[in-house]
C-alpha cells in the first residue's frame, strides 16, 4: 500500500485551523501532501500549518470574499506552481426558528457556508481544468434534508450538495473529480457549543452509539482526494455513524 499516495501534491483546505478542517489537512499532510492551511484565525492556521510539516503554509482568508479568493489562489499558484486537491470545509451555523431568523443570520450563513464554496470551486477548478487533474471535496451535512432551525443552514448545504454534483458533470472530461460529503454530528467547537440537552438528543439518534470525531471525516476526504477514488465523482456520502435526518 501506497502510504504517502499524496506526495508532491498540493491541498487548499479552508477552516482548517480547528476541527474538522484541522483533522483533513492533519491527515492529507500525514499521506504526503503540502497544504495550504486557509481560515480566518491566522494563529490558530500557522499551529496547524505547522503540525502539517512537509513545507505548508497557513494564509488568513475570509472565504467569503470572492476577490480575495481569486487573488489568494493566483498567489498559491504563483508560488507552488499547481493545487491537486481542494477541500471545502470551512462553515458557520447561525440556528433559529424561521420566524425568528434574522436576514443578517440568512445571509451570513449562505455567504460562508454556500457562495464560498462558489467561489473557491470557480477558481481552483479553472486552475484544475487547465492542469487535466484535480480532486475536489466539499463539506457539506446531514442538515441538507432539512432541519428544524436551520433553514439557512440548510438551504447553503443543500444548495453544496447540488453545485458539486453541477461541477463534477462540468468537470469530469477534464479529469476533475468533485464529491459532497454530509457529517453527521461530529465532536468539534461547533457542536460543543450545543446546550447539553440538545448535544444529548443527537446522540441518541446516532445508530453506532458515540459523536463522529473529526479523524473520521478527515479518513473519508483523504480517500476521496486519493487515486483510489479517481473513478467517484458526484456523489453525496453521508459520514455519521448511521445518523440520518
Ligand atoms: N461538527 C459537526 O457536527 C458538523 C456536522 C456536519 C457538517 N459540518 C461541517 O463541517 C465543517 C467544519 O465544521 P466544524 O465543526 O469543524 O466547525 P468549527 O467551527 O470547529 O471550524 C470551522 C472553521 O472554519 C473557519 N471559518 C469560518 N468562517 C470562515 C470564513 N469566512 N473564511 C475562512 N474560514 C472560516 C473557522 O475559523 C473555523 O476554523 C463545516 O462546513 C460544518 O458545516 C460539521
Amino acid at each position: 500500500m501506497d502510504v504517502k499516495p499524496f506526495e508532491g501534491k498540493l491541498a487548499f483546505v479552508t477552516g482548517a485551523a480547528r476541527g474538522i478542517g484541522k483533522a483533513i489537512a492533519l491527515t492529507l499532510a500525514d499521506r504526503g501532501a503540502r497544504v495550504v492551511v486557509i481560515d480566518q484565525i491566522l494563529d490558530a492556521a500557522s499551529e496547524t500549518a505547522n503540525e502539517c510539516g512537509n513545507g505548508s503554509v497557513a494564509m488568513k482568508l475570509d472565504v467569503s470574499d470572492s476577490s480575495k479568493v481569486n487573488n489568494a489562489v493566483s498567489e498559491i499558484v504563483e508560488q507552488f506552481g499547481q493545487i491537486h486537491i481542494l477541500v471545502n470545509n470551512a462553515g458557520i451555523n447561525r440556528d433559529a426558528m424561521l420566524h425568528k431568523m434574522t436576514d443578517a443570520q440568512w445571509s451570513q450563513v449562505i455567504a460562508v457556508d454556500l457562495s464560498a464554496v462558489f467561489y473557491t470551486c470557480r477558481a481552483v477548478g479553472s486552475h484544475m481544468r487547465e492542469m487535466k487533474y484535480g480532486r475536489i471535496v466539499n463539506v457539506a451535512s446531514a442538515s441538507w434534508m432539512g432541519n428544524i432551525g436551520q433553514t439557512n443552514y440548510a438551504a447553503a448545504k443543500g444548495g453544496v450538495v447540488s453545485l458539486t454534483r453541477s461541477i463534477s458533470k462540468e468537470l469530469a472530461f477534464k479529469n476533475v473529480t468533485a464529491n459532497a460529503i454530509c457529517p453527521g454530528f461530529i465532536e468539534t467547537d461547533m457542536t460543543r457549543a450545543m446546550p447539553q440537552h440538545l448535544y444529548d438528543a443527537q446522540l441518541a439518534k446516532i445508530p453506532l452509539k458515540r459523536v463522529g470525531q473529526p479523524n473520521d471525516v478527515a479518513k473519508l476526504v483523504a480517500f476521496l482526494a486519493s487515486d483510489d477514488a479517481a473513478y467517484l465523482t458526484g456523489e453525496v456520502i453521508n459520514i455519521g455513524g448511521g445518523y440520518k435526518l
